[in-house]
């Protein structure tokens, strides 16, 4: 018998084509990279400006150039384009001209977030509720509702990676509207699978701990874990960000969660579906 998933060491994904959110940067542009080293085309979108409660500073155009040139260095093509993941119309109809551009698509990256306020729910408004529940849930929502058509009508599977994060796994105190919104898609990830296996569609969430990009690492952050001090530095913060992971680091890098990502995406995650699949330097057993 011949096993089909021969050569997975390199160019795991040619002839494929990827859709990922949030891509301006972080993680995003790391998965848009990442994927495209392996021989996959991509399909990206950011909003490129502030998100109320992002909790972190705002991507630019100019970061979403840079992913578009990032991924050209490496021959491949990409479609990117300004868009908001809570506008379900836009992103379905991107999606659409993009598909019809590029032939097919295989892979979905629901990855766009924001952090949220930084307060306790008590603490929070209820524009900071809406603001993640929307972004970080029904964004997430959308993206894959937007995918369904193209990857059931291709008839060749497909992988869905949801980029949830580690408080699914175990909650923290100032991050109630994330928190629930990443537990959110967890159930989203578990219906999706449950429906689309007998299309050979594998749907999965990943859960990072701590992450080195804007999100994580900003001056909000650091005056969460040093509410004691006027003006903290990442230096002032860096015990709190260590105290979060069993490893001896203070975070993991954007590429870090990439390859497990890329792995998801790729034919030796063939059987693995319905899955929730920590990055978290064990911080769920913290
Ligand atoms: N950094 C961490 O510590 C960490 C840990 C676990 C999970 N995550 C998750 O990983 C994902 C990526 O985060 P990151 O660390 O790369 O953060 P980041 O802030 O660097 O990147 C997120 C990107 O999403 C974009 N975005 C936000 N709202 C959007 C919207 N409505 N529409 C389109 N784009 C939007 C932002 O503009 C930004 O470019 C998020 O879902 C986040 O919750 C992050």
């Amino acid at each position: 018998m011949t096993d089909a998933v021969e050569n997975t060491t390199s160019r795991r994904l040619e002839g494929r084509v990827a859709f990922i959110s949030g891509a301006a940067r972080g993680m995003g542009r790391s998965h848009a990279v990442s994927l495209a080293r392996e021989g996959a085309d991509i399909i990206a979108f950011d909003i490129c400006e502030p998100v109320h409660a992002q909790g972190a500073p705002p991507s630019t155009e100019a970061d979403l150039a840079e992913t578009v040139r990032l991924v050209e260095a490496l021959d491949r093509r990409i479609i990117a384009t300004k868009c908001d993941a809570r506008d379900h119309d836009a992103v379905s109809g991107f999606l659409e001209e993009s598909v019809a551009d590029l032939g097919r698509l295989d892979i979905v990256i629901a990855n766009a977030g924001i952090n949220g306020p930084g307060v306790t729910l008590a603490d929070s408004t209820f524009e900071d509720w809406t603001s993640v529940i929307d972004t970080n849930l029904t964004g997430i929502f959308n993206v894959v509702h937007a995918s369904l058509p193209h990857l059931l009508s291709g008839g060749r599977g497909g992988s869905i990676v949801m980029i949830s994060s580690s408080l699914a796994l175990r909650p923290a105190a100032h991050f109630g509207a994330y928190t629930t919104a990443k537990h959110g898609v967890v159930g989203l990830m578990k219906s999706l699978a449950v429906e689309l296996g007998e299309h050979s569609i594998r749907v999965n969430t990943v859960h990072p701990t701590g992450v080195n990009t804007d999100l994580l690492v900003n001056e909000s952050t650091f005056k969460l874990f040093r509410p004691d001090l006027e003006a903290p530095t990442v230096d002032d913060a860096m015990d709190s960000y260590y105290g979060l992971n069993l490893l001896p680091i203070p975070w993991v890098e954007a590429s870090d969660v990439s390859r497990v990502v890329t792995f998801l995406a790729s034919d030796d995650a063939r059987y693995i579906t319905g899955s929730m699949i920590p990055v978290d330097a064990g911080m769920s057993l913290k």
